[in-house]
């Protein structure tokens, strides 16, 4: 999208919530840091005279889509939605689909202890401290100093990674349970193809609801909207 966004000169700033850090190279400037909710990013909006904005955050990342749709009606800026559509199962997957992060912790919380890969991120680990029980493997980003499970090895890598490869590590940690979002997209499918050839179930996150925008699947559908939307 920042490629495109470039090689089309349109003035434009990458805006991140700060949670890795250190940013991949992009070639837009960046803004770092959150605004302050809806009413912030609204300020923010009219301050730099922002006609477009483009919601390319992770589908998870709930809070900040629903201020970019209150912050964009209040100033009249033009909201659109970069999305990838949810995954679905498969002939192979063993899907336990749960509405939460918070209800995939309760469903471990009532298991034998086990050997679950928690592919979730950082922020919400805390939630799966009322299971203890289990040996967590985690992949992450950044080095975490401490961790809020008591059995628990962390990888840090960026990905993205290759089934092979999940396939392997899986194995090699004895894996028999894997907890993933529901993110879409190719960048993490591998753990989803790994566990199907693996034959491990997936404990599945589905999407918090987000109210209806403005939305595209790809880069260049949200260039085109970029053109069609603008008035000069
Ligand atoms: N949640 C995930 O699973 C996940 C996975 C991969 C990447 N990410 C990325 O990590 C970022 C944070 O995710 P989250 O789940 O913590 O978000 P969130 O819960 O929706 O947002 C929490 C707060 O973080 C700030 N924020 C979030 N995204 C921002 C952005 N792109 N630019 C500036 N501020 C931002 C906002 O603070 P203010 O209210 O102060 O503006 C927002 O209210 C998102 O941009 C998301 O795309 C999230």
């Amino acid at each position: 999208m920042a490629k495109l966004v470039a090689e089309a000169n349109i003035p434009a700033t990458l805006s991140y919530a700060g949670r890795v850090e250190r940013t991949k190279p992009q070639p837009l400037p960046k803004r770092i840091g959150g605004y302050g909710g809806a009413q912030g990013l609204a300020e923010y909006l009219c301050a730099e005279q922002v006609t477009h904005v483009i919601d390319a955050t992770h589908p998870f990342a709930s809070q900040m889509s629903v201020n970019a749709i209150n912050a964009c009606r209040e100033t009249g800026t033009q909201l659109c939605a970069l999305t990838r559509p949810a995954w679905d199962s498969v002939d192979g997957d063993q899907w336990h689909r749960v509405p939460t992060i918070g209800a995939a912790a309760e469903y471990l919380q009532g298991m034998e202890d086990t050997n679950v890969m928690l592919a979730i991120g950082r922020m919400h680990l805390a939630e799966f401290a009322c299971a203890p029980q289990h040996q967590y493997l985690l992949r992450l980003v950044d080095k975490a100093e401490t961790l809020p499970l008591p059995k628990a090895t962390a990888l840090f890598s960026r990905g993205p990674f290759s089934t092979e490869d999940d396939i392997a590590l899986m194995r090699d940690h004895n894996i028999k349970l894997l907890v993933s979002k529901n993110a879409g997209g190719r960048g993490t499918y591998s753990k989803i193809e790994a566990a199907r050839h693996l034959g491990i179930p997936v404990v599945m996150i589905d999407r918090p609801a987000i109210p209806e925008r403005a939305e595209v699947h790809t880069p260049k559908d949200a260039l085109d909207w970029v053109h069609h939307t603008s008035t000069s």
